[in-house]
């Protein structure tokens, strides 16, 4: 009895696919035709299932690789494109005959990167609008790597991302986003998490703070090496924190593009950006004192850059000389007052009195001048 179960397991697959074969034949005979591409109502999804919800299902590339055949038919009602009612064979077209004709993909991903074009079949625009980003560079160059559609929307099991009515991010698809990019990036996504906006974001579900996106773009991301990304930094953080509508709930200051703007370093790099963006700077912006993918709070005990030390190594890097107490010579965000930076307020002070008041003196001294000339001539004239 054990013996015939283990033959019957034995030919599992051969029974199945066999039973797969009688079901599409008999589907064939009732609809009169199984060899033209037929519409989605002719072959249902159940059909389909019918071999591939088997879990063990899969399938062994040539160099050994092996690829699950599983689709999960309940977890595909829930997705979007279920949801939507696009039925398997809109998106497999050629898989409607049963045994499928052969596929040549040689890996896993050339098998991916021959099926993922069907996404421009319905999503023209959005297929099209990514043809300039990094990713498809990358990849027009030879980097079968990088992200296509698939790495970021599983086609099966994706849900809605932007609410149908209102058109915009649905939470729960915002909180993900940046786990999306770590299926590459896991480097970069691992320091994201410890930073102030990370943790925001992965421990509190606080939708304010940036995630990659908000920084680089989704499906028009741009390389961000170049001089232009970086001379544009200030706008970047800029966007969020000079905006009293979010800083106010953290009580974090928003003059923090001002005074930036306003000092040294800060005035010549908004100039760069204006006149001419790829023109590479060698002042800071944003990122070379608060960190990229590593920013913590001001105030943290360890990294924090308000503790004057670890200040002091980022003036470093590009002042090699500068010793303890060079922060000192640089008045941070602070708005001279009489609390912060009191030498400068009241330099400042004493420039505002001194030269509104000598300028306005010597107005003053012209002006009678002219009036006593004036009346000394018209006096003189009368005789
Ligand atoms: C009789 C069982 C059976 C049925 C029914 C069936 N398939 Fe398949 N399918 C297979 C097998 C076996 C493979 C692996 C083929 C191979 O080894 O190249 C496969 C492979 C695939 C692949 C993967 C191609 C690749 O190599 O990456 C897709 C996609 C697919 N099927 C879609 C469908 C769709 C859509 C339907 C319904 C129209 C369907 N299948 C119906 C058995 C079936
Ligand atoms: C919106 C388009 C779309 C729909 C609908 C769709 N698929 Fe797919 N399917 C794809 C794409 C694209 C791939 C390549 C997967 C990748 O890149 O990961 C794929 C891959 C597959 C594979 C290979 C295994 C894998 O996961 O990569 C199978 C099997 C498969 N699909 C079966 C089905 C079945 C069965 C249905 C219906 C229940 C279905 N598909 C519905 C687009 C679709
Ligand atoms: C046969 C048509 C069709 C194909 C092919 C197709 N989709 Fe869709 N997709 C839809 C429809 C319809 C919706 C729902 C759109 C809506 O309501 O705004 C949708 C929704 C989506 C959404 C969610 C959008 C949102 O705003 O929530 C994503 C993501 C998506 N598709 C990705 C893909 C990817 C990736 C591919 C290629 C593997 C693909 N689609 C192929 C028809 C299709
Ligand atoms: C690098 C990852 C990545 C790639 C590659 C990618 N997407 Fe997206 N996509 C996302 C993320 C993240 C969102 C959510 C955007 C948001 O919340 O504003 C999104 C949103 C969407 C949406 C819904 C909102 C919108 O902008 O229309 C659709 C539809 C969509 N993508 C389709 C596609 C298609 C089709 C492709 C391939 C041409 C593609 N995506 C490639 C990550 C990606
Ligand atoms: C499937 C893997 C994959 C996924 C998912 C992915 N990327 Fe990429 N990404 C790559 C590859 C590969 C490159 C090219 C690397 C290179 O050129 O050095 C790249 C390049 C980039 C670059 C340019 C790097 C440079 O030095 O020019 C940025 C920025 C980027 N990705 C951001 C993102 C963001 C944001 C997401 C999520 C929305 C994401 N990526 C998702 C694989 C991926
Ligand atoms: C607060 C804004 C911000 C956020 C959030 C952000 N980045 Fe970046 N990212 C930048 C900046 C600025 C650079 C340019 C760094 C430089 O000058 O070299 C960069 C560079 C990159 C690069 C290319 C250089 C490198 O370090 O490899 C990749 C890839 C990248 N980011 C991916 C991501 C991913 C993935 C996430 C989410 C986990 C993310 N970024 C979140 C601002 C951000
Ligand atoms: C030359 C280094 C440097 C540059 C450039 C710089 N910062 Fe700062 N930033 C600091 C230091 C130091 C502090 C901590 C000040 C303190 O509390 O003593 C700080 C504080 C902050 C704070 C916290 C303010 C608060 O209320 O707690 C924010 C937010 C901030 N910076 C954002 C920015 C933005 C955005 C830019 C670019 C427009 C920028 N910084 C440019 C060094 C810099
Ligand atoms: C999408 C909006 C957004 C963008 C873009 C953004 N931030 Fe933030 N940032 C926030 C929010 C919200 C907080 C407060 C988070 C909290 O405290 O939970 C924050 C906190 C901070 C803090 C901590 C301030 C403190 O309390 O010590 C620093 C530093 C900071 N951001 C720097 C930057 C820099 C530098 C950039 C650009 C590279 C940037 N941020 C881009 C939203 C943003
Ligand atoms: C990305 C490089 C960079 C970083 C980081 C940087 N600086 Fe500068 N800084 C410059 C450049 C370039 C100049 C202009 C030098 C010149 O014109 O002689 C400058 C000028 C100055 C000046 C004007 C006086 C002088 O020496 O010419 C002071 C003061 C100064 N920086 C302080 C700081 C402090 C304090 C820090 C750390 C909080 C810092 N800088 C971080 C690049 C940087």
């Amino acid at each position: 009895m054990e013996n015939l179960l283990m033959k019957l397991n034995r030919y599992r697959r051969l029974i199945l696919i066999l039973s797969g074969l009688a079901l599409v034949i008999l589907v064939g005979l009732m609809t009169g035709r199984v060899e033209a591409a037929p519409a989605s109502q002719e072959i249902a999804n159940e059909s389909c299932l019918f071999c591939h919800s088997q879990p063990q299902m899969a399938k062994t590339f040539p160099n050994g690789e092996v690829l699950s055949l599983f689709i999960d038919g309940s977890t595909f009602e829930h997705a979007v494109h279920g949801q939507e009612g696009i039925a398997c064979v809109d998106c497999h077209e050629q898989m409607a005959q049963v045994p499928h004709p052969a596929f040549a993909a040689q890996t896993i991903r050339d098998a991916k990167l021959q099926l993922y074009t069907v996404c421009q079949e319905c999503h023209f625009d959005r297929y099209n609008s990514v043809l300039d980003s990094v990713h498809q560079t990358a990849l027009a160059s030879g980097n079968f790597n990088a992200a296509i559609c698939t790495d970021c929307h599983n086609p099966h099991t994706q849900t809605r991302i932007t609410d149908k009515d209102t058109g915009e991010t649905l939470p729960e698809a915002h909180l993900f986003i940046p786990e999306t990019c770590a299926r590459c990036h896991s480097a970069i996504y691992e320091s994201y998490k410890q930073t102030v906006h990370g943790t925001a974001l992965t421990e509190e579900g606080n939708l304010d703070v940036p995630t990659c996106i908000d920084c680089h773009g989704v499906h028009n991301i741009q390389d961000p090496t170049t001089s232009q990304f970086r001379n544009e930094t200030p706008l970047l953080c800029a966007k969020c924190h000079t905006d009293p509508a979010i800083m106010d709930k953290y009580g974090i200051s928003t003059d923090v593009l001002d005074t930036y703007v306003a000092d040294f370093h800060g005035t010549t790099v908004t100039l760069f950006e204006k006149t001419d963006p790829n023109l590479p700077t060698n002042k800071p912006v944003c990122t070379d004192c608060h960190g990229i993918h590593d920013i913590k709070p001001v105030k943290d005990p360890q990294a924090g850059i308000a503790i004057k030390e670890n200040l002091l190594v980022k003036c470093q890097r590009c002042h090699p000389d500068a010793t303890a107490n060079f922060p000192d010579s640089w008045m941070s965000h602070y708005i001279p007052s009489v609390q912060n930076y009191p030498v400068v307020y009241y330099v400042n002070l004493f420039y505002k009195i001194l030269i509104p008041g000598v300028l306005g003196g010597m107005v003053i001294y012209v002006l009678t001048d002219i009036y006593r000339r004036f009346i000394a001539r018209k006096k003189g004239g009368a005789h």
